[in-house]
C-alpha cells in the first residue's frame, strides 16, 4: 500500500484538516508525558536550507512521542554528492518510519514521495510551506474559532507561504485578499485552482478592508538574498503597519511565519503589538506537527 504523504495542504480534506487542528489544540493544552505513540520510530529530516522552527519542532515532537529524529544535511550525506533522489528515497525509507524534507525545488519532494515506502512531509519548498499553515490555522482557531467564511489578507510576496495560504482558503473555505506587486504575484495555476475565493487588490490598505487576519512574509526568501536590494524597492509600499491594521477589522489578528525583518515587511509596532500572535503561531509548529505525525504514522488516529 502507498503511504500517505503530506506534500501540500491539498493532500488533506477539510474534515481531516479540521480534526488535525483540533487534535493539535488538545495536544497543546494537555501534554501527557506517558503518551508515546511513536515509541521506537525514527523521522529522517533532510534540510537543504536553514531552519530554526521546523527543525526544533519536528525533533522535539518526535522526542515527546517516544521516537527520535535524524538531522541530515546534503553536505554530509551522499545526496550532496549527487546520489540519485530515487535511490536515496528507497534507501532512507527502508531504514526510517517517516521522512521530512526542506528543499529548493518542489520536485525534489514529489520525487522523494514517489520512491519512498514511508510518509514524506514537505518542510518547505520554493513553492509551498504546508506545515506552517497547520500552525497558522491552529492559531486562528484557538483565538477566533473556525476560519470558514472569514477574510484573510496576504500582503507582499506571492511566494511559498502565499501559495499555501491559497490552498488553505480552498480546504477551509475562506476568502483570501492578496496585495502583491505585479512582478511578484502568486503562480497563476495555483490561484486559478482556488476559484473565486482569491481576490487581488492594488494596495495593502484596500486589501486589508474587512479582514479578520493579516499575514505577510519576508520580501526575499531563502535563496533570493542577491535580490534583496531590488526587492526592497519593489515592495516598499507593501509594509504591514498600523495604518494597514487599522483598515482591517478591529479584532483582526496579525501573523508572520518568522523569521521577520522589522521595518521592512512589517513595522515593529505591529509585529510586537496586541494584535500579533506570532509567538503562539511559532509554538504551534510543535503541536500541529505532532498532530500531523500522529495522523500519518498512527493508524488508530486516522
Ligand atoms: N517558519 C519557519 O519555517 O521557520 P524556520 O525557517 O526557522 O524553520
Ligand atoms: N518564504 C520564506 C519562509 C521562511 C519560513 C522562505 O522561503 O525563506
Amino acid at each position: 500500500m502507498n503511504p500517505r504523504h503530506f506534500i501540500s495542504l491539498l493532500d488533506l480534506s477539510g474534515d481531516e484538516l479540521r480534526s488535525l487542528i483540533n487534535r493539535a489544540i488538545v495536544l497543546r493544552n494537555n501534554r501527557d508525558p506517558d503518551y508515546q505513540p511513536l515509541k521506537g520510530q525514527v523521522l529522517a529530516m533532510i534540510f537543504e536550507k536553514s531552519s530554526t522552527r521546523t527543525r526544533i519542532s519536528f525533533e522535539s515532537g518526535m522526542s515527546h512521542f517516544g521516537g527520535s529524529a535524524l538531522f541530515l544535511s546534503p553536505r554530509d550525506t551522499q545526496l550532496g554528492r549527487g546520489e540519485p533522489l530515487q535511490d536515496s528515497a528507497r534507501v532512507i525509507s527502508s531504514m526510517v518510519d517517516c521522512i521530512m524534507l526542506r528543499t529548493d525545488k518542489h520536485e525534489t519532494v514529489t520525487t522523494f514521495a514517489q520512491y519512498s515506502s514511508v510518509p514524506v512531509i514537505n518542510g518547505l519548498t520554493d513553492l509551498q510551506h504546508p506545515c506552517q499553515l497547520l500552525a497558522d490555522m491552529q492559531t486562528y482557531f484557538e483565538h477566533r474559532g473556525d476560519i470558514k467564511g472569514k477574510t484573510v489578507t496576504w500582503i507582499g510576496d506571492g511566494n511559498n507561504m502565499c501559495h499555501s495560504y491559497i490552498h488553505a482558503a480552498t480546504v477551509l473555505d475562506f476568502t483570501l485578499n492578496i496585495a502583491s506587486p505585479k512582478a511578484y504575484l502568486p503562480l497563476k495555476d495555483i490561484v486559478e485552482s482556488a476559484g473565486e475565493r482569491i481576490r487581488f487588490f492594488d494596495t495593502p490598505l484596500a486589501a486589508a478592508q474587512n479582514s479578520d487576519l493579516v499575514v505577510t512574509d519576508v520580501w526575499a526568501s531563502m535563496g533570493q538574498e542577491e535580490e534583496q536590494k531590488q526587492r526592497e524597492i519593489a515592495f516598499r509600499n507593501y509594509q504591514v503597519n498600523a495604518e494597514v491594521m487599522k483598515a482591517a477589522n478591529s479584532d483582526a489578528l496579525f501573523m508572520h511565519c518568522l523569521p521577520a525583518h522589522r521595518g521592512e515587511e512589517v513595522s515593529a509596532d505591529v509585529i510586537d503589538g496586541s494584535q500579533s500572535v506570532i509567538f503562539d503561531e511559532a509554538e504551534n509548529r510543535l503541536h500541529a506537527q505532532k498532530a500531523l505525525l500522529e495522523f500519518l504514522l498512527c493508524k488508530k488516529s486516522r
